[in-house]
């Protein structure tokens, strides 16, 4: 089974352009099967002003108290994953939304509680339930809320989920879908990174923010899946065989 795990950023979620979904009906026509996984940062900031809670980042990370907890998962498994599902199957794509706590689908661990908080890693991958909805033809949506230890459920970076669903699935590609075409230098996209160059780019802090889980997780995932990139949501990404934006290259990485 050929496989990509698709992150859809919250940055993007609300301007997808309709030829992204020209390019995930070109992925499922040439057989390959896939798996989202979505983020929703801006509409958790919008809740979490709503109701009057403050939040703060760490290294890109969302320290997240009981209060943005809920909201996060408010959001997250409310809203936006059936809005994302909706928006698939408008555009004749057949999709399941999976709230990736139930059945272990994603099982993580504090990452350092006294410091973040209900932050998590994930630890394992419900194989099983994916491979199982993916051979029925249907498209698994997934948040990026874990089961966590002692029955505690836990907020996981939506990039750092998309990850760990590629690398345990084996994916032969992993897509992180952003709001610009991919990892940019001085306005320009950096079309190729190696792991020595994606290291010097944060080093100078021209990589930074939320970039910062992002290509951490492009590296991590190469060590088990064939292909990884950052792309933009507003432009397609895949055309007759052909990726775009910044791709994460396996061999060099290596070196
Ligand atoms: N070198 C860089 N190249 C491109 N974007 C960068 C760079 N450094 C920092 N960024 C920022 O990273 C952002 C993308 O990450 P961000 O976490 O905001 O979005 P996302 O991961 O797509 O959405 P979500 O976090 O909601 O899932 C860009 O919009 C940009 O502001
Ligand atoms: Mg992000």
């Amino acid at each position: 089974m050929k496989t990509v795990v698709v992150k859809c950023g919250g940055s993007v979620l609300k301007e997808l352009s309709e030829s992204f979904f020209d390019s995930m009906k070109a992925l499922l026509a040439d057989g390959y099967k896939i798996v989202f996984v979505h983020g929703g940062g801006p509409e958790i900031n919008a809740m979490l002003e709503k109701m009057n809670v403050q939040s703060e980042f760490k290294n890109g990370l969302r320290v997240t108290s009981k209060e943005v907890l809920e909201a996060a998962e408010l959001v997250l498994s409310g809203s936006m994953n059936r809005k994302l599902v909706r928006l698939l199957e408008a555009h004749g794509i057949a999709a399941i939304g999976l709230q990736s706590s139930d059945q272990g689908i994603l099982e993580a661990d504090f990452i350092n509680e006294e410091e973040l908080g209900y932050v998590g890693d994930v630890t394992s991958v419900n194989k099983s339930v994916l491979e199982t909805i993916l051979q029925t033809g249907l498209l698994p949506v997934l948040t990026p809320i874990a089961k966590g230890p002692n029955g505690t459920v836990l907020n996981v970076n939506a990039d750092h989920a998309a990850g760990a669903a590629a690398y345990s699935l084996a994916a032969d590609h992993l897509l992180m879908v952003t709001d610009v075409d991919g990892v940019l230098n001085d306005g320009k996209l950096v079309t190729v990174l190696t792991g020595a160059e994606t290291e010097r780019l944060i080093e100078t802090g021209v990589i930074s923010g939320g970039m910062i889980p992002k290509v951490n997780t492009a590296l991590k995932a190469l060590e088990s899946c064939g292909h990884v990139h950052i792309v933009s949501g507003k432009k397609p990404f895949y055309e007759d065989g052909k990726w775009y934006g910044t791709q994460f290259n396996k061999e060099e990485a290596a070196k």
